[in-house]
């Protein structure tokens, strides 16, 4: 695909993240890496692009077309983090603009793109270091209140980069296909059965579709062994939020549980995850709300609680969340999934284990949810569950957190142990 070509797929689909899609959704299936770079790289970085468009425009940016904002984004990106010559950018932009159906701004986007291009650099070092690293100010401060100026930081340098392709393997045989057929394969540093392929991930991602891998972030799937050291062996499993199934999937890869059910609110998802759980030997897939689950209580010894989340520790693969999320969002959820916790411990075996995750980093959907336990239940230490060398930071709830690094996404995990009879 040329690089105009690119362009304009990649122009067209940030107008249909900025109404509202989901870039991951519209990316995926193998979209060409040029355009993927383009929506991705535009909304991970808008913060700081905007920062040096804005006080060049006569109108506001938020008053322009969509394709216009689109355009003149896309084109200082090109300058600002793929290395294209300004010029250059600056050309494929005014094209690009007019292929829109947008010929009237082509002045404008040459004359600004032009500007922009020079001293750039300048600009963005005198600005704050959240326009900089291009997160919302709501965002850097409270996790500069949370963690410390400097892991916040890195945290936000991290969500920049784009996140490698890791993969664990369904099937064993894949794996050694790979090698046979002279793929480099390259063990994760702390999660167990995390591969990539860094000089192929374009292979790796053929194993995904052939359905032999599943391609997964590292901190997610070190939820399934941390469940797994909780288990035990001979465990049933229950997995409360399980779709699209990926936890689910490899704990019953890994383990020897004597039942396994997995359920999830939305039937959709459960029709997607099914035949993935239905081949891994899951005994029960189901829709249900698990606030109101049709499980017997105090039957599982091990509940997975996977539950809905901010998603702040994924902005390297959903960028655009960073924009679309409100920081009344933080507390809403937290009450939320309160109710799940709660309607998940009446669910755990005497003697059985709660696991609660996210994806998020705020402690109020993690260590706050499980602060207050009933009677009958305690707080599990997980650093005995963890793999050697996992950059975790404890939570005041005996919990753990990974601050969003270049190894894996932001995730935090809490297990609470119901009493077994004396
Ligand atoms: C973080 S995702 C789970 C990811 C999944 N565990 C995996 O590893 O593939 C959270 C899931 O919770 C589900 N969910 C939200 N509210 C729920 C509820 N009340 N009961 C059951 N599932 C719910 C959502 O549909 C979503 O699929």
């Amino acid at each position: 695909m040329r690089s105009s070509a690119e362009r304009l797929t990649a122009a067209r689909l940030l107008v249909r993240v900025e109404g509202g899609a989901f870039s991951s959704r519209l990316l995926a299936g193998g979209t060409v890496p040029g355009v993927r770079a383009r929506v991705l790289g535009v909304q991970r970085w808008m913060r700081a692009l905007d920062a040096i468009l804005e006080p060049l425009l006569r109108r506001d940016l938020g008053k322009l077309d969509p394709e216009v904002r689109a355009t003149l984004r896309m084109g200082l990106f090109e300058t600002m983090r793929m290395d294209l010559p300004p010029a250059l950018a600056t050309d494929g932009a005014v094209r690009l603009v007019r292929r829109l159906g947008c010929s009237s701004a082509a002045g404008m986007v040459n004359a600004v793109l032009r500007k922009a291009s020079v001293g750039w650099r300048e600009r963005l070092a005198k600005a704050e270091i959240d326009v900089q690293l291009a997160h919302p100010a709501w965002l850097w401060e409270r996790w500069r209140e949370n963690f410390g100026a400097e892991p916040a930081e890195r945290a936000m340098a991290a969500a920049q980069e784009p996140a490698a392709t890791w993969v664990w393997f369904l099937l064993e045989e894949a794996k050694e296909a790979l090698r046979e057929e002279g793929v480099a394969l390259l063990p994760h540093p702390w999660c167990p059965g995390a591969w990539s392929a860094p000089e192929d991930p374009r292979r790796l991602i053929q194993e995904v579709i052939a359905g032999s891998a599943y391609a997964q972030d590292p901190s997610s799937q070190l939820v399934a062994h941390v469940a797994l050291a909780l288990g035990g062996d001979s465990a049933r499993l229950l997995d409360l939020c399980a779709a699209p199934g990926g936890k689910s999937a490899l704990m019953l890869r890994l383990g020897g549980w004597s039942r396994a059910a997995a359920a999830d609110l939305r039937l959709t998802r459960v029709r997607l995850m099914r035949p993935l759980l239905e081949r891994m030997d899951a005994t029960v897939v189901v829709a249900a709300d698990a606030t109101q689950a049709p499980f017997a209580a105090g039957a599982w010894d091990l509940v997975l609680l996977d539950a809905p989340c901010t998603g702040t520790g994924t902005f390297r693969r959903h960028p655009e969340l960073k924009w679309r999320l409100r920081p009344e969002a933080v507390g809403e959820m937290a009450a939320r999934q309160r109710r799940l916790f709660l309607a998940g411990l009446e669910l755990v075996a005497p003697g059985g284990v709660l696991l609660y995750a996210t994806c998020s980093v705020e402690p109020e959907e993690n260590e706050e949810v499980v602060a207050d336990l009933p009677a009958g239940f305690e707080r599990v230490d997980l650093e005995t569950a963890l793999p050697d060398n996992v950059p975790w930071r404890p939570t005041e709830a005996s919990g753990i957190r990974i601050l969003p690094c270049k190894d894996g996404d932001g995730f935090t995990m809490h297990a609470v142990r119901r009493s077994a009879p004396a």
